[in-house]
């Protein structure tokens, strides 16, 4: 059996942001018995013996945890590279020093747009100011900077604006991530889901970023999904690589899967490496034995994994079945029409954004 590579840490879900494509769940109040300090130490420790490398601490916003620092202390000590996750809401110059002095090896900044009215539109609050002083704190310690913007069809336009502001951050990396369509997103989907035309436009935009800024930035560019071929192969496939901890507790396999109808796992009440090997919600779909057809007999099975389970449940209520993004798969007109729809003339650019509440 493979080790987990990567323990995403969901330290919290409060957040100080109300961000409409949130993949947290949407049931947030059942996470608010979060893990104390020294349950989050013993599951970093339980990570390390397992063969984790990457710590990525992460929430909502992992900077309301008091104990952040100890946190960090913590994972580092064990040899853990740490990735900070933020929407830098909270990170001042004292907190930053205090974070570095602990070992942080990394930061990831969220933003929402390249301008003021906009950004702090899609946050919820006004926060795009201080994002950009914190990206310039994390640039003054020394930290490698990631700058995260999740794009959707009301900022994908703004594209090339985006990736100006994040060559003015002096980030070493930009993610330009889709939404994807999990939580808060999948609510809001209609309003989110771009269109044809500005995929287009985007990817001419970030083929030209990319041939101007080789070897001064890396742009990752992830596409929707929903407009592939192919599915993605989610997590590297079921509890091969990855495993996510969420607040309260709960071990899954992917920051999604606590929507699948499976037994619960928690730290709680397992060590982590028995729930790796055994719980029913990690063994539910590892390999390819689970798979129906098409997938069964699919030359790509192990290349992408049948896609995403989370979402071959939510579209079609049964994770089992191909993922509906394929273009293989007997549901694939679930997706087609959500696709048409986000195409026709009537576009639903000024349908109401559910936001995320604050808690
Ligand atoms: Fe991937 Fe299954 Fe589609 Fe084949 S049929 S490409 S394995 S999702
Ligand atoms: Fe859960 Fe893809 S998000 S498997």
């Amino acid at each position: 059996m493979d080790r987990p590579f990567g323990l995403l840490a969901e330290l919290t879900y409060r957040c100080p942001l109300a961000c409409a494509y949130c993949s947290n769940p949407l049931e947030l109040a059942a996470y608010d018995d979060e893990l104390s300090t020294a349950e989050w130490q013993r599951v970093f420790g339980e990570a390390a013996e397992l063969g984790v490398l990457q710590c990525h601490l992460s929430g909502g916003e992992p900077l309301l945890r008091r104990d952040l620092v100890d946190l960090v202390r913590t994972a580092s000590g064990l040899g853990m590279y740490t990735n900070l996750v933020t929407s830098a809401i909270g990170l001042s110059p004292g907190r930053a020093e205090e974070l570095k002095e602990a070992g942080l090896d990394h930061v990831q900044i969220s933003v929402q747009a390249d301008e003021p009215t906009a950004s702090d539109r899609i946050a919820g609050i006004p926060s795009f100011e201080r994002k950009l002083r914190a990206a310039a704190v994390a640039k003054d310690l020394g930290w490698p900077l990631t700058v995260n913007v999740v794009l959707h069809r009301q900022n994908i336009d703004r594209v090339a604006e985006i990736i100006a502001l994040v060559e003015e951050l002096d980030a070493d990396r930009v993610e330009l991530a889709n939404t994807q369509y999990y939580g808060w997103a999948w609510r809001n989907r209609a309003a989110l889901l771009p269109s044809r035309e500005q995929l287009a436009g985007a990817e001419d935009v970030v083929r030209a970023a990319r041939a101007r800024l080789a070897g001064r930035m890396e742009i990752v560019h992830v596409l929707p999904d929903y407009y592939g071929e192919f599915p993605k192969p989610c997590m590297g496939g079921w509890a091969a690589r990855q495993l996510t901890v969420a607040p309260n507790g709960d071990a899954l396999p992917c920051p999604a899967a606590q929507t699948l109808p499976l037994p619960r796992a928690s730290v709680r009440e397992d060590p982590l490496g028995r729930i790796w090997d055994g719980a029913p919600v990690f063994t539910a779909f590892r390999g390819t034995g689970w798979m129906q057809d098409p997938c069964r007999t699919c030359d790509r099975r192990e290349l992408d994994f049948g896609g995403c389970r989370c979402q071959a449940f939510q579209l079609t209520g049964d994770a089992a079945r191909t993922d509906p993004v394929c273009h293989l798969s007997p549901d694939h007109a679930i997706v087609t029409e959500a696709v048409e729809a986000a195409n026709t003339a009537s576009r639903r650019d000024d349908e109401e954004l559910v936001p995320r509440p604050h808690r």
